[in-house]
């Protein structure tokens, strides 16, 4: 079975955790595509040319504990403008997505550019103010000094730069659902990401 759940929005909407628990509930792969750009911004940061980083990305790139530091996310959004880098990784993408059994990817182009043939696309979103906080409350223990303003300038600063670039930008699907998570628990955003798989899946699967 070939069945890809495209998931894409912007920083900290929710993409993963919806993601992921789409994945496990239908026993599909998972695939934390910004990942990737955060892995080849750390490579660069360290001195490394960023096509070559992204050509060249290794398992172990992924497992850097750093990357899901503010600052990782900055350099990441920073190559992830190059249209070079993207192309260098988008081979591995399009394999995953159409692998055997299924796959859930997210990130900011997965539906419109990587695999515009996704059985479902979801598109999270989640007011600014929202997203801050939630991504403020995950990194604080690691960086007791980081403010939830400083969180929403980040945040800010790479969704204009996401949205705003010529490669690949951050946009929903014509056919994606919309799901804003800004008044959602985890649950009820879970909830109807699933449901809108059930409804697909049944036809993929067979
Ligand atoms: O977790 P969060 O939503 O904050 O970010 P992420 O998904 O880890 O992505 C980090 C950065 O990588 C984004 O700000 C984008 O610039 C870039 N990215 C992208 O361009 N395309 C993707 N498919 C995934 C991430």
């Amino acid at each position: 079975m070939r069945f890809t759940v495209a998931i894409d929005g912007p920083a900290a909407a929710g993409k993963g955790t919806i993601g992921r628990a789409v994945a496990q509930r239908f026993g599909l792969a998972y695939l934390d595509t910004g990942l990737l750009y955060r892995a080849v911004g750390a490579l660069v940061a360290g001195g490394a040319d960023p096509v070559g980083a992204a050509r060249f990305l290794r398992a172990e790139d992924l497992q850097r504990p750093d990357l899901r530091s503010a600052e990782a996310g900055q350099a990441a959004s920073r190559v992830a403008a190059m249209a070079a880098v993207r192309a260098a990784l988008v081979d591995f993408q399009r394999a995953f997505a159409r692998r055997e059994g299924g796959a859930v990817l997210d990130g900011r182009d997965i539906g419109t550019v990587i695999c515009p043939e996704a059985e479902v696309k979801l598109f999270v979103t989640a007011s600014d103010a929202v997203r801050a906080r939630r991504r403020w409350l995950e990194l604080r223990t690691a960086d007791p000094a980081l403010t939830e303003a400083a969180v929403l300038a980040d945040l800010r600063a790479r969704d204009a730069r996401d949205a705003e670039r010529a490669a690949a930008p951050l946009r929903a699907a014509a056919d994606a659902v919309l799901l804003d998570t800004t008044e959602l628990t985890i649950d009820a955003a879970v909830d109807k990401a699933v449901r809108a798989t059930e409804q697909r899946i049944g036809q993929g699967r067979g």
